[in-house]
């Protein structure tokens, strides 16, 4: 049954007539129009459909979007802005550092997995600036590249961590 449920998606508040229990991505999607999350498996398995909520990856197609009521969800959309709060920045950049490091390494082919990779690319590095490779492989475990991207995200990965000791807040 629809009824008003109130979301804080990228700084912005969202009040929408939904279903408590409708996924949050359908709402990210089909509400507010967002291209970063994409619907891959449904399930939790692949990633594709990652947000960050108060900072931790969740699959959006998984939480029911009653669930993030009070809390704050972002999307690729947002990172840039979240990057900056997080880095005490004075402003936003156009991107985070792990997208600049995508392009730079030409990381993905098709991009159907560019959102997860990201997001959680950059989850890790906002608690683990300089992962090792071992830390980056258990960290990105649970995100699946059908085009076998993978050594290439990795020296993204590993060149966003040297963007960022290179940058001053
Ligand atoms: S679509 Fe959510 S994990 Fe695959
Ligand atoms: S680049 Fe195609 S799924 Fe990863």
């Amino acid at each position: 049954m629809a009824e008003e449920v109130t979301i804080r998606v990228n700084e912005q508040v969202a009040t929408l007539a939904v279903d408590r229990d409708t996924p949050l991505l359908y709402v990210l999607t089909n509400e507010l129009r967002l291209q970063g999350p994409r619907f891959g498996c449904g399930l939790a398995q692949c990633g594709s459909c990652s947000v960050l909520l108060d900072g931790v990856e969740i699959r959006s197609c998984v939480t029911p979007v009653g669930a993030v009521e009070g809390k704050q969800v972002t999307t690729l959309e947002g990172l840039p802005a979240l990057y900056a709060r997080q880095r005490n920045l004075a402003r936003a950049p156009a991107l985070h550092p792990l997208q600049r490091a995508m392009i730079d390494e030409q990381a993905p082919q098709c991009g159907y997995c560019y959102n997860g990779m990201i997001i959680k690319g950059s989850e890790l590095l906002s608690r683990k600036p300089q992962p090792s490779e071992r830390e980056i492989r258990e960290a990105m475990n649970g995100h699946l590249c059908r085009c076998g991207s993978y050594p290439r995200i990795m020296k993204a990965i590993q060149l966003a961590s040297r963007f960022m000791a290179e940058e001053r807040p």
